[in-house]
């Protein structure tokens, strides 16, 4: 089976052929990064209208790298929530006019259920059900993956997301856009204990996040030193923020994997490239005997490869759009309307 998949959902447009639900052919990512840099963040227009220039070219590619015309593909996934929506729109768009043109399936995907996939392309063993942890730029879930399309969450983040705070902690301390991978370069040389920071506690459920204390904490010592002309160390920062989120990603995956008695647990999403994280969760993971999966570091972060995969899963359940399909900006994983 071959599924051309498609990802528009953030800055990185992307097109990737997967055979046989786990085996990648090609895997084509253009990155705006440069471009939204300028600007500190994300900006959506400009989002949308890089989508709208590349998305062709990087599907030809796509197609051309795997060797396959779209004559040979059995379906054509695409990402349609959550998302910008105008980045979202562009793909799903693009996705139902080729479908159509060719007279093959389109298959809508969740992104974070294609982040989960992501693992599924680097561990060939990998079976649901197992738990999973997704941390991205905009989310922070704690997933209990019950099979390949039917997830359930345990808990979820009530204000930011881990890479959101990675992001805002680094543009405080004047890394550029997005922030999350300079401070993990910068943890590697710095003193993990220099910085005691908060782990917020979130009244109500043990296994919902909040970064949203720790980041303004982050932000208001560099405010206060910055008034008393004080220098602080950012690679000390770096690594005190690090192992913090770290340590509050590793406590609550534990503690939910004890109370629903999981084995098995996974690390999915663009925070999953973070080699705190991965090391922290491989460690607990370790000491329990518990199976630790983690995607490679090229398929952390938003690519199309997992788009195909979670495509090829959808596919194999009957799960298949018709042309009214539309983006939506945001849908939970455990309330997926296709
Ligand atoms: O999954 P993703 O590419 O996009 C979303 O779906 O949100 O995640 C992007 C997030 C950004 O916040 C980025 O800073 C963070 O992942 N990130 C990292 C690292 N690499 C990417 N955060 C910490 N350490 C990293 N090495
Ligand atoms: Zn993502």
């Amino acid at each position: 089976m071959l599924i051309l998949g498609i990802e528009s959902s953030c800055d990185e447009t992307a097109a990737s052929v997967c055979e046989d639900f786990r085996n990648i052919r090609s895997s084509v990512i253009s990155t705006q990064i440069e471009e939204h840099k300028k600007y500190g963040g994300v900006v959506p227009e400009i989002a949308s209208r890089r989508h709208c220039e590349n998305i062709l070219e990087v599907t030809k590619q796509a197609l051309k790298d795997a060797d396959v015309t779209l004559a040979d593909l059995d379906g054509i996934a695409v990402t349609y929530a959550p998302g910008l929506i105008g980045a979202l729109l562009v793909g799903v768009n693009f996705a139902k006019s080729l479908a159509f043109a060719a007279e093959k399936p389109l298959i809508p995907v969740h992104h974070i259920a294609g982040h989960i996939a992501a693992n599924y392309i680097c561990h060939k063993e990998l079976e649901p059900p197992y738990l999973c942890i997704v941390a991205s730029g905009a989310h922070s879930h704690l997933i209990e993956v019950l099979s390949y399309t039917e997830f359930r969450v345990i808990g979820r983040t009530r204000d930011d997301a881990a890479g959101e705070c990675f992001d805002k902690c680094a543009r405080a301390m004047g890394f550029p856009y997005p922030g999350g991978v300079h401070i993990d370069n910068a943890a590697q040389n710095g003193d993990s204990a220099a910085f005691k920071l908060p782990h917020p506690a979130v009244a109500g459920t043990e296994y919902d996040f909040s970064f949203s204390g720790l980041k303004t904490s982050v932000i208001n010592m560099l405010h206060r030193a910055d008034q008393k002309g004080e220098i602080i160390d950012k690679n000390n920062l770096s690594a005190s923020i690090q192992r913090t989120i770290s340590e509050i990603i590793t406590e609550k995956t534990m503690k939910a994997a004890e109370e629903f008695g999981y084995k098995k647990i996974a690390l999915a999403g663009g925070v999953s490239a973070n080699s705190g994280v991965r090391s922290a969760l491989g460690n607990a993971c370790a000491e329990r005997g518990f199976e630790f999966y983690m995607p490679e570091l090229s398929l952390c972060g938003d690519n199309a490869a997992m788009i195909a995969c979670q495509g090829s899963y959808n596919f194999a359940a009957g799960i298949t759009a018709d042309e009214s399909l539309n983006a939506v900006a945001t849908m939970p994983i455990d309330n997926i309307i296709y």
